[in-house]
Order: structure tokens, then sequence, then C-alpha cells
């Protein structure tokens, strides 16, 4: 790795805005690993100084994603008639493909909404349920994916079951048998997150997904610390709903999100919003999944710059990107348990994704997560711990920036 003052030039010159094409170019050149996450890196226009570690939360959007959405917002500014913004259908359109071709399923199926909490506002509030029916939920849910069950519940009196599992599980059978046990006859949904937000633990989505299935009972998988994290494969994950948020783990633009429903569920769901468009199947615009999104006055350059953030996806490859979260989160958290901190988040790959959590008291989170950040500038969060979930914008030097800092706060960690 190159000496701190010639990587900043370094850093700069690579730094440059470049269309997607270019960057795919200088990817194909790149000589080593190193260089090629450098690369990335550089499409990143943060400064050394605040490094982001907070996927989970909130990313920052490459270059190239966020000049579409600047130069798409200053064209409906000069020309917001009708006419001009006619063009925003088709690029919508192209977005919708895009991201439904990276999930393994149909354009029909994809709504393109807000975020993760409006797609789970929308399954939870849609779903046909009557007084008595049963919903189980994992209690490290999202409140959107959790306390809105419960919020359901008490209006129309149905049965919220919360399901916690071991904090240190044995594996995926353990965590398989404690939902298992949860289902009765009465179960109607079953909602759970694919990796949850505040311990890191990856569910065995698949696994759970069959097993509701085979008892007819809908499953909703919370996917915002997956999509853009994993490859994923929804149709083979066998969900009925998938929710995600373009601007966590995806790095598109601010307030965009999607909402997957399989296509023969589609048509039970009821509306959380209704306005023009909702329900509408006769009319080949809103067919399928679209009357979710049909939200009101959107924006069409946020839509839009989804497929360019489906695009920069694509230039690394899902597999790549993939591998690339997994030796991240996998490299801090064994140079943070060799500080002798102590994991909330499991380490066996089954079992992982990108969230790492280190266990430090609630009453010293915010000193450790200000400092991390004042004294060392690095962006963590305080859910379920100190959280720092490194994407493929930061590199091992960024990764060492932050075990340094948790090291010299280690008092804090007790
Ligand atoms: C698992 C999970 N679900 C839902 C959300 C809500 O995401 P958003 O605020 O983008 O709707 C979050 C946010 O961190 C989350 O971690």
């Amino acid at each position: 790795m190159a000496a701190p003052q010639s990587r900043r030039t370094f850093l700069h010159r690579l730094g440059a805005a470049v269309s997607l094409t270019e960057l795919g170019s200088r990817l194909a050149a790149a000589p080593n690993e190193e260089f090629y996450w450098i690369t990335i890196r550089g499409q990143f226009a943060f400064e050394e100084a605040r490094v982001p570690m907070n996927a989970a939360n909130l990313c920052p959007s490459p270059r190239a994603v966020a000049e579409r959405v600047t130069g798409l917002t200053r064209d409906i500014d000069l020309d917001c008639s009708f006419q001009n913004r006619a063009k925003f259908a088709g690029m919508l359109e192209a977005s919708r493909a895009k991201v439904a071709a990276q999930l393994g399923v149909s354009a029909d199926e994809i709504a393109l909404v807000r975020n993760t909490s409006e797609a789970n506002n929308t399954i939870n509030n849609g779903l046909p349920l009557k007084a008595g029916d049963e919903v189980i939920v994992w209690d490290q849910n999202h409140p959107t994916n959790n306390v809105a069950w419960d919020v359901r519940a008490a209006r129309y009196h149905l049965v919220i079951k919360r399901v916690a599992t071991p904090q240190h599980s044995s594996g995926a059978d353990e965590l398989i048998g404690v939902f298992e046990r949860a289902f009765t006859p009465r179960t109607r949904a079953l909602a759970i997150t694919h990796v949850s937000n505040v311990s890191g633990l990856r569910l065995p989505v698949r696994e759970l997904c069959e097993l509701a299935r085979r008892r007819g009972i809908f499953v909703h998988v919370d996917g915002a610390q997956t999509w853009g994290a994993l490859q994923l494969d929804l149709r083979a994950m066998g969900c009925d709903s998938y929710s995600a948020s373009a601007h966590k783990w995806y790095c598109g633009p601010k307030e965009a999100g999607l909402l997957y429903v399989r296509q023969d569920r589609i048509p039970e769901i009821w509306p959380n919003t209704v306005a023009p468009g909702w329900g509408n199947d006769a009319d080949p615009d809103v067919k399928g999944a679209r009357k979710f999104e049909s939200l009101g006055q959107r924006d069409d350059a946020c839509l839009a710059a989804v497929g360019a953030t489906a695009d920069f996806h694509q230039l690394i490859g899902p597999a790549r990107l993939e591998a690339r979260v997994l030796e991240l989160a996998t490299r801090l958290k064994e140079a943070l348990a060799e500080l002798g901190g102590k994991l909330v988040s499991p380490r066996e790959p089954a079992l992982s994704a990108g969230v790492c959590v280190l266990a430090v008291p609630p009453a010293r989170r915010q000193e450790l997560f200000d400092r991390l950040y004042r004294e060392h500038g690095i962006a963590g969060a305080t859910n379920g711990g100190l959280r720092l979930c490194p994407h493929i914008y930061n590199t091992p030097d960024h990764l060492d920036r932050a075990v340094r800092g948790v090291k010299t706060l280690r008092h804090l960690l007790a």
C-alpha cells in the first residue's frame, strides 16, 4: 500500500468523475485486486478524514450515480413540462428491468418504492388477515417489520408471536427449529429479516421460506441488509415478498427502495397508499407490482438513477461484490476479536454477512461511537453495540484505522 501522501494524490487522480464505460475499462485493466478496489474507492467522493462505515444505515453513491441524480434533477428544473418528463417513464422501466434481472425475478414483480420502511408497511397493512390470525415475527426485525405488526394487530385483533433466536447459535438447524416450533395451524404469515441490523445474524431464509410455504404461510423477508451486499436470487429464496432500500448497501439514490411481490400474491395485497394507478390492472402501465409504487408525484430523477446504480453493480458483478463485502467483514471481525473484544455478530460464514457488531455496554456506546468519529474519522453506529459495516468503498487502511481507534478506546468496551 502506498504512503499516505502519495495515496492521497493517487486517490485524487482516480477520483475524477468518469463514465461507467470508462470505469469498466479501468477495472478491466486493473493489474491486481488492490488496484481494482482502490479504483472503486476513487468513485466515491468522501474524504479520507471522514470515512463511512455504516452501510447498514446509509451509503454514499458512486459519482456516476450522484451525477445522474443531479443532472436529471436539473433537467426537470429547466423544463418540467409533461412533454419533457415523458422520457422518465422509459427510464423507470429500465431501472425496474435491471433490478429485476439482478434479483432473478420478472420486472412485473418489482415495485420501486421509497424505502424498506414503506415496503414493509405495504405488506403488513396490505396482506388480507382476519381477527385471530397469527403472524410470527423475529424479535430482531426492524420496527417497520415488528412494531408495525403490533399496530396492525391492535386494530384488527391479530395475534403476533415474537420469536427470539439464541445469541450465539450453533447453526442453521437450530435457527430453523426455533421458528418451526412457533408455527400453529392458525399461523398465516412469517415476517423475518435476512440479516439483522442489530446483531448481523443471517437467517437461513431459503429453508424458512420452504418450511412456511409447505404450510401455506406467507413469508415476507426484509432485505435491507442484503440488497447490494449479497448475491441474491429471490426466486430461489422462495419468499412471497422482499423489501430493501437503494440507499443502503446498493449505494443508490437516497429515498429509493424496492418491494418484490411474487406474481401470484400481487392481486391479494391491499394498498397502503391509494393514488392514481392503484389496482388498475387493465392499464398496461401499472401492471403487476407497479401498483405498489403508485404514491403520488415521485422523484423521477432518483428512480431513473436506480438504473445507473444497477449498471455500477453489474460492472463489478454481484459475486465479486459479495466476496469483497464478506472478506472485509471477516477481516474486521477477526481484528476486533484479537483485541479481546466480544463480538455480537457471528463469525460462522453461513450465519454472517456485512454487518459487524461489537459488544459495548449501552451506557458507553455513544462515547465510543462519537470518539471513533471525532478522533479517528470512522463513522459507525450504535445499533446493538458498536456497529461497523465496511463496504466496497472501504480500504484495508480504513479497517486498520477503525481497529486502531477501538484499541485506543478499549477501556469503553467493558
Ligand atoms: C432491517 C432493516 N429494515 C428496515 C430498515 C429501514 O430502512 P429505511 O429507513 O431505509 O426505510 C432498516 C434501517 O436500518 C433496517 O436495518
